[in-house]
């Protein structure tokens, strides 16, 4: 079977604060499992985040320029992320693409920003309920991969992780069936395949939307699922970290 570590993250969403970044802090410092944890607070509380959790929690950002530096108002580049702590960020996250207008191309040149600072990106990618129904799930998933791998190269995505998030699961309680989602993981990990074998077998794939801890063992079980990226169960500390128990 593979060799993938399992990866679990939590995406705070613009939720959170101090208080909420000690529970987790205190609640994870008893975390001894196999999973490799991330932590993806708001912008504000990136520094602290890396002071207050433990040494084997990652930092993770939920957002970052597509411009390296300079005259961009309200904009965080991905040196000052690499440079507070963060080892990771989220990237076309399905609320970033469908409120704030990303398309393909901005994801794309995310992604090149976030590696070339040394951060790794997890690429988020979903159909909506409409194109789920018109039996587009495959063209839509793999059009959003395939349009970041022509941009960057197949061999990019070494250092990268995939997040399938159907939108229609995402803050919903409807989670995708084990099954549901096992296919469309394994459709993306074939379609990785057909550039690069080696690296289609190495590459993480988290699924996100609706995960919690009653349902988390049984996703994780899927021989193409390889951890979570946890909305709304990650603010909440026992739930957090039961989730990240049950990646193994
Ligand atoms: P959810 O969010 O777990 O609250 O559904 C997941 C996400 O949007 O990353």
């Amino acid at each position: 079977m593979s060799q993938r570590k399992p990866l679990v993250a939590g995406n705070w969403k613009m939720n959170g604060n101090q208080a909420l970044l000690g529970e987790i802090a205190g609640s994870l410092v008893s975390y001894q499992g196999g999973a490799d944890v991330v932590v993806c607070p708001p912008f504000p509380y990136l520094a602290a985040a890396r002071a207050a959790l433990p040494g084997n929690v990652q930092v993770g950002a939920q957002n970052l320029s597509d411009q390296q530096d300079g005259a961009f108002t309200g904009e965080v580049g991905a040196a000052m992320l690499s440079e507070v702590g963060c080892g990771y960020v989220i990237i076309g996250h399905s609320e970033r693409r469908a409120l704030y207008g990303e398309d393909d191309a901005l994801v794309a040149a995310k992604f090149a920003r976030a590696q070339a600072a040394g951060l790794v990106p997890i690429l988020c990618v979903g159909e909506t309920l409409e194109e789920r129904e018109a039996g587009n799930t495959e063209a839509v998933v793999c059009g959003q991969l395939l349009a970041v791998v022509d941009a960057v190269g197949i061999d990019a995505f070494a250092s990268a992780v995939i997040a399938y998030e159907p939108v229609w699961a995402i803050g919903t309680g409807k989670t995708a069936s084990p099954e549901q989602a096992q296919d469309v993981h394994a459709t993306l990990r074939a379609t990785l395949a057909e550039k690069s074998p080696n690296i289609a077998s190495s590459t993480r794939l988290l699924y996100g939307g609706s995960v919690k801890a009653d349902n988390a063992a049984l996703l994780f079980s899927q021989s193409d699922i390889d951890g979570g990226l946890i909305g709304g169960a990650s603010l909440t500390a026992d739930s957090f970290l039961a989730i990240c128990q049950a990646a193994k």
